[in-house]
């Protein structure tokens, strides 16, 4: 029979809709059978498991979306929704920025009450930050928390595809923003500002930032916008004043480093696990790249039937990460 910790650790996979946890827990179920000798309760469990995967539909930072009305017509391919059960608990944050994600929480819960008194509540949010350090997970997290779609806006796309009509297609997505109530994430905003070196119109990507700005600070509607980049110096300067907070995010310190590595390891035992070492050696590494050594560590064990992950295990991925990471930083001269 499974241990008490796997059946837990399934629900919770189940329950916070992280399929990616879900299929190891299973897998990891599927090992411990077919080490008790229930060499065909555990091919059976794998054959699930497989068929299972095989059918999954497309993912947004690891959760499979509840299928919604997806936008029609001239938003499709613009905007792409999602229902994500992500939740705040599930992120490594500093103090700071956990405050800060929870007030908004908690203004959007009290939105009538807020209003009653001629307020208006925080929902414009600028997300800055390196690569792989929770900003699309953010948007996940607010439209998970308080129950309502993701709508998920590729700007590079919208440049891109509609040259000469942006302003026009940006004018619908507002319009969506205000009749249908949601997150919606402009992601890669510094596209705009990257687009520069591509020989397209400048004049062009200035109108559109423009429009944007301008739509931004009308936009009176109940939704929650929230844009993110990696590259703040990109971004026009009157861009901060429009939005009600600017969040800094960045790479986790040791602290935040061990409590990552535990929290994406839930329902796995590690034997005598050495944490200051391990996050010594993970220094450098982004969320992403963290939860990666983590899930690589979990599935090589699956593999090989073993329960019980080493600290060498993951000291091993963790310092493949970093080998990948050294290869695709830039050369120090
Ligand atoms: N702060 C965090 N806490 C926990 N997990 C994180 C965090 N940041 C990133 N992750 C993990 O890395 C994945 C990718 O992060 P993502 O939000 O897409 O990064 P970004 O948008 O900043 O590039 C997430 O789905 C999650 O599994
Ligand atoms: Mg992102």
């Amino acid at each position: 029979m499974a241990s008490a910790d796997q059946l837990k650790a399934l629900l919770k996979s189940h329950i916070d809709g992280d399929d990616g946890h879900f299929f190891a827990v299973a897998m990891q179920m599927a090992a411990h059978e077919a080490k008790l000798g229930h060499g065909k309760l555990a091919e059976e469990l794998r054959g699930m498991i497989d068929a299972a995967k095989a059918g999954s539909v497309p993912v947004v930072s690891g959760k499979r979306p509840t299928p919604i009305a997806q936008p029609r017509g001239e938003l499709a391919g613009l905007l792409d929704a999602y229902y994500p059960k992500a939740r705040l608990t599930e992120m490594v944050l500093d103090d700071s920025t956990s405050e800060r994600l929870q007030r908004l929480i908690k203004e959007q819960r009290n939105f009538s009450k807020i209003q009653a008194h001629g307020l208006s509540p925080r929902r414009k949010l600028l997300l800055v930050g390196p690569p792989g350090t929770g900003k699309t997970l953010t948007a996940s997290v607010l439209a998970g928390e308080l129950g309502i779609p993701l709508f998920v806006v590729r700007l590079d796309a919208l440049i891109t595809k509609f040259m000469g009509e942006t302003a026009a297609k940006l004018r619908q997505i507002f319009d969506c923003i205000a009749s249908v109530r949601g997150v919606y994430f402009f992601d890669e905003f510094d596209a705009i500002g990257a687009q520069r070196g591509f020989g397209n119109d400048v004049g062009e990507i200035r109108r559109v930032l423009n429009s944007f700005l301008q739509m931004l600070e009308q936009d009176e509607s109940n939704s929650i916008i929230i844009a993110a980049t990696n590259h703040p110096q990109s971004l026009d300067y009157a861009l901060f004043r429009r939005f009600d907070d600017v969040i800094q995010y960045g790479l986790p310190n040791q602290v935040q480093i061990v409590e990552l590595l535990k929290a994406k390891l839930s329902g796995f035992n590690i034997a005598k696990p050495s944490w200051s070492s391990l996050a010594k050696i993970a220094d450098g590494l982004n969320h992403a790249e963290l939860t990666r050594a983590v899930q690589e560590a979990i599935k090589d064990a699956v593999i090989h039937d073993r329960e019980i992950l080493t600290s060498a295990d993951l000291k091993k991925t963790l310092e493949e990460r970093k080998a990948v990471q050294q290869h695709l930083l830039p050369k120090q001269p």
